[in-house]
């Protein structure tokens, strides 16, 4: 993995940063791309937009994370029962997604469970999921606990698991007999290079690995279920070859890809008949989430630069 890479994903853990960023204009600008707005309204106002495109599902996050009060996190969770009841009200084909930092895993586990909870039960009235995002290595194992006491009373809990790191694949193992619901994703965190699988093409092969593994497990029809969070049209072409070679339907699992991120490959699985998920990220918190994002595709840099000349 680059040095490029590896520069952005210090640059996003980095507080003066993060405030020279805030202020700056064009860093603001070059967000939109990605992001529709700051608030629940420019988010709604999103999934209209992506609905009249033909992609009717999506999932909504606000961004944030490492809260470091109880107060923080119990602000977020009121947000998201908001965002729950405008989801019913409008009637939308719509998930939430919600990082363990974010409710305050780093404060005390107990209530992050509490919360967590409260919000799958609430999103389980009306026929929704809540995701558990996956963030760097140090929160795997209360992440996974965090998904296996919840899975225990619910379905419709999403856990997000990583393939660049060497764990997922005995964590994968372990959740299966919970028939449980699976965002796969690469991965886009700093990870310690004893953690995690340092080449891209092993990254791949890995994902794959797994994604058999999520296939199979589907193919068996005992409620786990498969969702690829990816935007690699490799990823998405060998998925596809795969599942038809096991012989599954095409709504059997879905693809999820971030707004604004291969637009065209999105409309087009939607048109295909495949199920595909936006994921719309909106919040004011954007900088940590934003450099993730440059560091997965530097290419990008190009056009924020773009932006300031
Ligand atoms: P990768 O970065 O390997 O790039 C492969 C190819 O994909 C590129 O060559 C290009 O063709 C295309 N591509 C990738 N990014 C692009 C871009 N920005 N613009 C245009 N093309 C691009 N991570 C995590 O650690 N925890 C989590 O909880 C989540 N949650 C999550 C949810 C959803 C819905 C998605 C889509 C992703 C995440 N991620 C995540 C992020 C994930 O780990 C990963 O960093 C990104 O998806 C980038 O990896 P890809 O597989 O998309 O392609």
């Amino acid at each position: 993995m680059g040095f490029t890479r590896e520069l952005l994903l210090w640059g996003s853990e980095n507080k003066w940063l993060e405030n020279q960023a805030g202020r700056r204009s064009f860093m603001r600008k070059a967000v939109q791309r990605f992001m529709p707005g700051e608030d629940i309204d420019a988010a709604v106002d999103a999934v209209g937009a992506l609905s009249e495109k033909g992609i009717s599902r999506t999932i909504l996050t606000q961004l944030g994370e490492n809260v470091t009060e109880a107060a923080e996190a119990d602000a977020v969770a009121d947000h998201y029962r908001d965002v729950l009841g405008r989801i019913g009200e409008g009637g939308l084909d719509a998930d939430i997604s919600l990082k363990p930092t974010q409710l305050g895993i780093d404060l005390d586990f107990e209530s992050v469970y509490a919360r967590y909870k409260d919000l799958v039960q609430r999103a389980d009235e009306l026929g929704r999921l809540v995701a558990v995002d996956m963030e760097s290595t140090a929160y795997a194992d209360p992440t996974l606990e965090l998904y296996r006491r919840l899975r225990a009373d619910h379905s419709n809990v999403v856990l997000c698991l990583q393939a660049y790191l060497h764990r997922t694949k005995d964590d994968l193992a372990s959740l299966l007999p919970l028939s449980p619901t699976i965002r796969l994703v690469k991965g886009a965190y700093k990870e310690p290079h004893d953690l995690a699988i340092r080449r891209k093409s092993d990254v791949d092969a890995n994902f794959l690995e797994l994604a058999d593994t999520l296939l199979e497990a589907v193919g068996k029809g005992n409620g786990s279920r498969a969702f690829f969070g990816t935007h690699d049209p490799r990823m998405v072409v060998e998925v596809n070859k795969r599942a038809e070679a096991a012989g599954l339907p095409k709504d059997s699992y879905e693809f999820q890809m971030l707004y604004g991120i291969q637009r065209e490959l999105q409309t087009r699985l939607a048109g295909d008949g495949y199920l595909m998920r936006v994921l719309i990220s909106y919040g004011e918190s954007w900088y940590p989430w934003y450099m993730r994002r440059l560091a997965e595709r530097p290419a990008n840099v190009w056009f924020l630069l773009k932006n300031i000349f």
